[in-house]
């Protein structure tokens, strides 16, 4: 690696992330079925259709897993809680091996002296609250307050940082829009709200979690560059929007109260009735924010109803998913979210890193190149004075890529998904030189 821990301020962190129904297995321990099973079930919309009920066997293996991350001389492991393992059916009656297992995990986090750093959500919604209307139903704001409330009177003792709801874009837009991940919706009105609905439960459960005592909260988004596929000024118009509606919704309403004019101008007579009166709930105060940054997509406008505009592929190296490898626009949105939103709150970049088709025994040269790239472009909004608090690799572990299947590998450990054994990659070894204190 081309730099070490003492390249950056002291007290930043580094850490590594993973997801729960990604690597746990929810298959096991008594979790109530997901969105996310569903979706996998019906042809066409996961390769190979697979899903996450065994995955990387984390239910079983979690110490094995902890030992990775300590190992590798992180200071923060980010990992997620699924609602459908604590809350089979959404709501009601708890499933105490869920809960005892997230109690194990946490304090095996600790035991190694590493700092647990919770998301609520990573996108395995109960079947029983998509029976409901999920994300469409206002109520859902509610019922995920309930579910953090029952989580953190367990572990919220313990956790070293909380956030509620990991990436809402993908939540609301993604979802419900492109129709990419569960539920697989495209609909502009179950958009709209999932869109306001997402930021309302985010805000309920950090007043939950407040209420309970509940520290250093925050909110994770992703980010992606929009960069204007030519010159024209129809071009320049569709990728401020795509901007919009990616890059600025979630933050306006979180840290302004408001929502961005232009993409309230195609969402606004598809919201839901009185939206206004939430934006006290959704921007309650937050302790950070958590940056999740891959790569920039080309827009070009469409023809067609809003938001009339599309993706072309662009000319930079790829990764194996295809995406554009850009470290500037780390530097960019660590300085946009800091000016013009955060003002001044600790930033963290809560995901980055690239997948890549790798096998043991191979060094995975592209992703060093690529986590130096990046940390470059950090380090230059830590000199221009941005307050980057620290840095998490995606992933721990290669895992389940949701609508990719196993396919794509983002781990810094490859895992053979028939014996399930981890071997650490290059990338891995050169990290904890790195990182040696
Ligand atoms: C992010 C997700 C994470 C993983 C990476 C590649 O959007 O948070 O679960 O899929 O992308």
């Amino acid at each position: 690696m081309r730099f070490s821990r003492n390249d950056f301020p002291p007290g930043f962190v580094f850490g590594a992330a993973t997801s729960a129904y990604q690597i746990e297995g929810h298959g096991f321990g008594g979790a109530g079925p997901t969105h996310w099973d569903s979706f996998a079930a019906t042809p066409g919309n996961v390769v190979r259709a697979e899903n996450g009920a065994r995955a990387c066997d984390h239910y079983h293996r979690w110490a094995e897993d902890l030992d990775l991350v300590a190992d590798a001389n992180f200071d923060v492991y980010r990992f997620s809680t699924s609602w459908a393992r604590v809350l089979p059916e959404g709501r009601g009656t708890p499933n105490t091996e869920g809960l005892d297992f997230y109690d194990r995990l946490v304090d095996g986090i600790c035991a190694r002296g590493l700092k647990p750093a919770a998301t609520l959500y990573h996108w395995e919604l109960p079947c029983a609250m998509a029976d409901l209307g999920g994300w469409r139903n206002r109520d859902i704001a509610g019922w995920f307050a309930d579910f953090t409330e029952t989580l953190m009177r367990r572990i919220g003792d313990r956790v070293w940082s909380a956030a509620p709801i990991n990436e809402p874009w993908c939540v609301a837009w993604l979802s419900h829009f492109d129709g990419h991940h569960a539920p697989g919706l495209r609909d502009i009105r179950a958009t709209a709200r999932a869109m306001h609905h997402v930021g309302l439960a985010h805000g309920r459960a950090i007043e939950a979690m407040r209420a309970l005592g509940v520290t250093n909260l925050g909110a994770v988004c992703n980010f992606e560059y929009a960069q204007p596929a030519d010159e024209s000024a129809e071009a320049a118009e569709a990728a401020q929007l795509y901007d919009g509606i990616y890059n600025r919704w979630f933050l306006g309403a979180m840290f302004r109260g408001e929502y961005p004019e232009d993409v309230l101008a195609g969402l606004g007579a598809h919201m839901p009735d009185g939206w206004q009166e939430d934006m006290a709930t959704i921007c309650a105060p937050v302790d950070w924010l958590g940056l999740n940054y891959y790569t920039r997509r080309l827009i070009a406008p469409a023809d067609g109803p809003w938001p009339g505009l599309r993706t072309l592929e662009g000319p930079l190296p790829k990764t194996q998913m295809g995406w554009e490898v850009y470290p500037q626009g780390l530097c960019h949105f660590l300085r946009f979210a800091h000016e013009g939103y955060t003002r001044g709150l600790p930033l963290h970049v809560t995901e980055n890193g690239m997948a890549n088709p790798d096998s043991p025994g191979i060094p995975d040269a592209a992703r060093i190149a690529f986590i130096e790239d990046h940390l470059a472009e950090l380090r230059r909004a830590i000199e221009e004075g941005v307050p980057v608090a620290g840095y998490y690799l995606w992933s721990l572990l290669d895992n389940y890529e949701w609508a990719f299947g196993y396919e794509k590998r983002f781990g810094l450990v490859h895992v053979d998904f028939d014996s399930l054994k981890r071997s650490p990659k290059a990338s891995y070894e050169a990290l904890r030189g790195a990182l040696t204190r």
